[in-house]
């Protein structure tokens, strides 16, 4: 199949590239767009060319598929090239996404007009890359080295009439009228010596300048590598020539596509589209469709009730809200609306749309006004009593078909949906808080959850701006489940002599966007006890959480109580290390004949990280997700694991699964095998040579 077609139309050669799904320039694509172009360059009745896309984009840039592989002719920055040395003028009609490769090839382009609709971006940061096609080159030299880092740093793709303020793009049109205007311009441009990019200098704004970039992005990058390097070509594009800048990128391109850190980020990109998909279901003709959602109930107005609901709204959902208290009601009908006043403040959203969402809040102490809802998610508080008693009410009021679903985070699913008679409606829908901004949706099936009502959630998920993983059930889930063995050796580490700091600090240091002891204290040590003193399943072992457990029942519950594994002033969130913690542990320990020591930073790690690992292999080997790299796509998004590194699971498989056997034998030697016996799945992944990633449950 032809990926790019060459149409002749009034003297202007339209080069259109038509590579399902987001015209990715993968090999074939770069070698048609050359190929078009030598035609129209060798054909006197064509006096222009347009370059464009088909459907919602006009490329999505590189192939990030190819990237494994050896680069393969023609490259990339050639075609640019090409592009840009064209006697006749070049114009580039973006007609839809122009990101990264794409937007660099419409920067070869002599002229860019763009759809009012369209998104421009250089978002190769996100994947640990740089633009690599001269990007960083170019950019600069079209709208100044400001503009151009902060399109590159932030990766943030920006709206065509933002792109046309600052001349990223020459024109903007309405969508239908964008190959007139683009065919005008040709018209306009013909026989006129065309202005290229590259012959256009760039003003240096000085060291300063570059430094204060470097300092803005110290403590965003987390280690990441590719931000600096950024820098350090837009640096080249003011102070070099401009082959030799584009040599300077170019290298340190293939420097950055080589490293580990991009290969993490492009696993997590992948990952997380590969996780919408749920064989059997997505897909598959034999499965209804979703069903129609258009009003969500949500119990209990706490905080993650708030968040559910304030998401479902700007989502253009009707929303039902009740609580058993008038005054929890009025706190969360508040808190919404600080929501909503919060992204006016922001210039997210106009008054008027927050004025039209908020219409479309009801809230009620009664559950007869979710009679009319397709959805209710019940968030009241984690107790299976409690959470079963409302559903026995939901069961009476919703109407047949309406989806009910449950906000747990660790409770038992079809316990749940055993109180009442259509377990088939009944579905595990875990949110993280705060829910309108954490990203991440754990949607949990018990057993009889009927496969069109995990295709509606995996719908709603969509429309809520989530990314979802559908997850089996069993004691929280994946990513809870797996938390309770990463914070079983912080707990351990704790009363074996490590500082809550030292432990925070070697874990973030690793990567992790905050360290377990200031994530408990932030969550409230009182949750998890509760939770802990409603489970049977616990190991008979004292040690097991016992500084959290002891600082609970001291009222000690973190932030909340300005007192937890840390101290914190009043009105602050900044953990302070507590000088007679140490003291309290070490009786502890004592009592418990636990000796104390020092603990290295690589052991804290070792420990933390290889206990989410052979949970996560359990969770792998139990079938309850479908794939490894789901409980990478969880980690990522829910419990600040390093993107970078990819994941658990794909750390582990960088790691090689003899590696990963070895070092778990070896914890198993220094500490036991209650917690570290290696799982059966991970010892046969090490005999046949395989990886995680290779599993299918
Ligand atoms: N290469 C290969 N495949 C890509 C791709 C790319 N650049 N961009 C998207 N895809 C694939 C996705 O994996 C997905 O495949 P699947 O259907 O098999 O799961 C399919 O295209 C559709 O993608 P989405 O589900 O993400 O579709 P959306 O409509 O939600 O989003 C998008 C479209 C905004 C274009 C989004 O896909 C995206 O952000 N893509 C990545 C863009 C990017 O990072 N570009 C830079 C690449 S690096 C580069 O250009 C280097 C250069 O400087 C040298």
């Amino acid at each position: 199949m032809t990926q790019v077609e060459l149409r002749r139309e009034n003297g202007v050669g339209f080069i259109e590239i038509d590579s399902p799904p987001v015209n990715a320039l993968g090999v074939a694509v770069r070698a048609g767009i050359l190929e078009c172009l030598e035609q129209a360059l060798a054909d006197p009745s064509l006096h222009a060319i347009v370059l464009t896309g088909t459907g919602r984009h006009f490329s999505a840039g590189a192939d990030i598929r190819e990237f494994d592989a050896p680069p393969a002719a023609p490259h990339l920055p050639d075609v640019v090239h090409a592009l840009e040395v064209s006697e006749k003028p070049v114009i580039a009609a973006i007609n839809g996404t122009a990101l990264g490769g794409g937007l660099e090839i419409a920067m070869g382009c002599h002229y860019r007009v763009a759809a009012s609709t369209a998104k421009l971006g250089l978002p190769e940061v996100q994947l640990g890359l740089l633009p690599g096609a001269a990007g960083t080159q170019r950019l600069p030299r079209l709208v100044g080295t400001s503009i151009a880092l902060d399109l590159m740093l932030s990766g943030r793709p920006t709206a065509a009439d933002k792109a046309r303020e600052c001349g990223l793009v020459d024109a903007t049109s309405e969508p239908d009228e964008l190959w007139q205007t683009a065919a005008s311009f040709a018209e306009k441009h013909a026989g006129v010596p065309v202005s290229r990019l590259r012959d256009l200098s760039v003003e240096d704004p000085g060291d300063a300048a570059f430094d204060r970039r470097r300092q803005s992005i110290e403590s965003r990058s987390r280690g990441l590598k590719a931000p600096e390097m950024i820098i350090r070509c837009v640096e080249a594009s003011t102070r070099m020539r401009y082959e030799d800048g584009c040599r300077f990128e170019r290298d340190a391109f293939l420097a950055c596509k080589a490293s580990p850190q991009s290969a993490g980020l492009r696993h997590a990109f992948f990952a997380e589209r590969e996780a919408a998909k749920v064989p059997g279901l997505t897909g598959s003709r034999e499965t209804s469709g979703p069903r129609p959602i258009e009003r969500i109930g949500i119990i209990g107005a706490g905080t993650m009730g708030a968040g559910i609901a304030y998401a479902s709204l700007l989502a253009g959902f009707d929303v039902r809200l009740v609580d058993n208290q008038n005054d929890g009601l009025r706190r969360g009908r508040k808190t919404i609306e600080g929501y909503f006043e919060h992204a006016i403040r922001r210039g997210k959203l106009s008054d008027a749309a927050a004025g039209e969402g908020l219409t479309r809040l009801a809230a009620s102490t009664d559950y007869d006004i979710l009679a009319d809802t397709e959805l209710v998610i019940e968030a009241v508080f984690e107790s299976m009593a409690v959470k079963q008693d409302v559903f026995r009410r939901l069961n009476e009021r919703c109407k047949p078909g309406a989806i009910l679903a449950t906000n747990t985070s660790t409770l038992d699913i079809d316990q749940i949906a055993a109180v009442i008679g259509r377990p088939e409606d009944v579905v595990g829908l875990h949110f993280f808080s705060p829910a309108h901004i954490m990203r991440l949706l754990e949607i949990v099936r018990g057993q009889a959850t009927a496969n069109d009502v995990v295709l509606t959630c995996l719908s709603l998920a969509r429309s809520l701006g989530k990314i979802s993983v559908v997850v089996g059930n069993c004691f929280g889930f994946v990513g809870n489940r797996m938390l309770y063995s990463y914070g079983r050796e912080n707990q351990m580490m704790l009363l074996e002599g490590a500082a809550p700091e030292t432990i925070d600090r070697a874990l973030e240091d690793w990567g992790m966007a905050m360290g377990p002891n200031a994530v408990g204290d932030l969550a409230g040590l009182d949750v998890g006890y509760k939770i802990r003193r409603e489970r049977m399943d616990l190991p008979d072992d004292p040690r097991y959480y016992r500084v959290a457990d002891m600082l609970a029942e001291q009222g000690r519950f973190g932030q909340k109580t300005g007192r937890g594994i840390y101290l914190y002033e009043e009105g602050s969130r900044t953990p302070r290390p507590d000088p007679e913690l140490a003291s309290m542990i070490r009786s502890e320990a004592n009592r418990l004949g636990v000796d104390q020591r020092e603990i290295s930073n690589d052991e804290i790690v070792e420990r933390c990280i290889f206990g989410l690992i052979t949970e996560g292999a359990q969770i792998l080997a139990e079938g309850i997700v479908q794939r490894a790299s789901d409980i990478d796509v969880i980690w990522t998004n829910g419990y600040g694991f390093p993107r970078h590194r990819g994941g658990p699971m794909f750390y582990a498989d960088q790691l090689g699964m003899k590696e990963v056997l070895a070092r778990v034998e070896e914890l198993a030697d220094r500490f036991g095998s209650d917690y570290w016996r290696p799982p059966e799945l991970l010892r046969e992944l090490a005999r046949t040579d395989r990886r995680f990633a290779d599993v299918r449950p």
